[in-house]
């Protein structure tokens, strides 16, 4: 018998759970290499609960990974498994993007996020994640064409941005806005899927108009003028352009800029079942019309150990400068579990390796930064503390490396996107995964509401107490 590796709670909770795998038994579920579902001759899994024996199917990924199926635990045994933080549960069987954190590998529907940071662009790496293959030539324009399409906001959408107040942080605005638009929007409120003919025209929408959601958000909080859309600017022109023109005078564009800026996009794209991801997918899961369940998962990125650690990563460098040290002594407070303090943009749940696309962005920095003639002294601070880090026993035991909000921040900084504007950089760019997430639930016949179960720890039954007998 093989004993296959708990993590530590599930082991104290169900200390006799035995699970081994005697060999070559049927009503096994592997994916072959069109990542279809089959069932296969292989190992299953055998489950000893209260003196019976029950078989738990495996399955096997494209890429070799491997999960025991419970969907059927509860109905035939009465158990349900338990992990706290989700580290060992499969939400889903999915064909979008591959990870191996152990080996840094990315792969965005099978082409590595090297490949696609080299010769791809946000465009057309937004349609490889939703639609599963790069677009030929004219697959290309009719997408970059519904983009500029449907890039304007219905123009009473202006008001509501008007109710923010100056100071706004702009991810409230966004995720608000994005829910907004539904109203705006006939085929939003009476969003059936088995009925939707255009769900393209609705993708193009949501990728086009979040950056102009994005853009005005940041106008707002910022007391300026809104800018419109350019009709012949591309896309990511074009999001500098509403954040940075004036009325009286175009921002002017310069090539590294926008290169730089549609790199941190494309590096964003998507990373599979993270929490704004799986937020997507819960929500989605309840039919939720597709604007609806993105907006929830631009909430969950705003959180500072997700989508907000490259803002957390900016304002921690900011702050070892004014305090005038050089990393040393910050390292120390974030190895000491009391005092609040983290070292901001490295681990990572999945990569126990280098974030590959940290790698990237450290390259693309040093680049934009070099092509701009900008010296700036938290690089500096950056380049010593992830020096300092991956000496230190502390970070190399944990397995703690940088990940891609390491030194994005420092890239946004360079090019003028103020700190608050990072996280929402990350949203405009997650986007298309968020897309492609929603899309894989929907066209799935199989699938259900997303609906967790708990182990219940509170007060057995409980008599409800008149006011006057409380507190005794
Ligand atoms: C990303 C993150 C949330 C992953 O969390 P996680 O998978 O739950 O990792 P864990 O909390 O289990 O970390 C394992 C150990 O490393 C420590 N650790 C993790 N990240 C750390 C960091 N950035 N600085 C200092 N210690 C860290 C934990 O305290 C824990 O220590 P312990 O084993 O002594 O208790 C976490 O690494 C983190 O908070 N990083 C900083 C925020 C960040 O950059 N987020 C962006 C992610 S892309």
């Amino acid at each position: 018998m093989v004993e296959v590796p708990l993590n530590k709670f599930l082991k104290k909770m169900f200390s006799w759970l035995a699970i081994g795998c005697p060999q070559r038994q049927s009503h096994i579920r592997l994916i072959n290499a069109t990542g279809t579902l089959t069932r296969n001759m292989s190992t299953q899994a055998k489950l000893e609960l209260d003196g019976k024996q029950f078989s738990l199917p495996t399955m096997v990924g494209t890429e070799g990974e491997k999960a025991l199926d419970v969907s059927a635990l509860r109905a035939s045994t009465g158990y349900i498994t338990l992990d706290d933080g989700y580290g060992n549960t499969g939400s889903c069987v999915s064909k979008v993007t591959f990870i191996d954190g152990d080996q840094g590998i990315l792969r965005y529907r099978g082409i590595p996020i090297e490949e696609l940071a080299e010769k791809s662009n946000f465009i057309e790496t937004a349609y490889l994640l939703i639609y599963g293959t790069l677009p030929d030539a004219k697959q290309f324009k009719h997408f970059s064409d519904l983009l500029a399409e449907h890039q304007f906001l219905h123009e009473d959408m202006k008001y509501h941005f008007e109710g923010f107040p100056t100071g706004a942080h702009p991810m409230a605005i966004l995720s608000s806005m994005i829910n907004a638009a539904s109203c705006f929007d006939e085929g939003l409120m009476n969003w059936q899927w088995g009925k939707l003919r255009q769900f393209d025209v609705y993708v193009a929408k949501l990728i086009s108009q979040v950056r102009t959601i994005a853009a005005y958000s940041y106008r707002k909080s910022h007391g300026l003028p809104l800018i419109y859309p350019k009709q012949t600017y591309k896309y990511t022109a074009n999001f500098l352009h509403m954040l940075f023109s004036m009325p009286y005078e175009d921002f002017e564009l310069k090539p590294e800029v926008v290169k730089a800026l549609d790199l941190i996009f494309l590096l964003h794209a998507d990373h599979e079942q993270n929490c704004s991801t799986s937020t997507v997918r819960m929500v989605a899961s309840s039919q939720a019309n597709l604007f609806a369940s993105c907006a929830a998962g631009v909430c969950a990125l705003w959180g500072p150990l997700h989508g907000g650690a490259n803002q957390a990563v900016l304002e921690m460098l900011d702050q070892i400068h004014k305090e005038g040290d050089d990393g040393s002594k910050f390292i120390m407070s974030a190895k000491d579990k009391n005092s609040g303090k983290k070292l901001m943009g490295f681990g990572h749940r999945v990569y126990k390796n280098h974030d590959p696309r940290a790698k990237i962005i450290k390259r693309a920095c040093d680049s934009v930064l070099e092509k701009l003639h900008i010296t700036d002294p938290l690089l500096d601070i950056a380049k010593k503390l992830e020096e300092a880090a991956l000496k230190d026993s502390y970070f190399v035991e944990r397995k703690l490396y940088p990940n891609v909000d390491f030194y994005s921040g420092i890239i946004m900084r360079a090019i003028g996107i103020p700190v608050e504007m990072f996280t929402v950089i990350f949203a405009i760019g997650r986007m298309p995964g968020w897309i492609a997430n929603y899309k894989e639930i929907m066209d799935d016949p199989k699938s259900r509401i997303y609906r967790p179960r708990q182990v219940y720890m509170g007060k057995t039954i409980n008599p409800y107490l008149g006011v006057d007998q409380r507190g005794k």
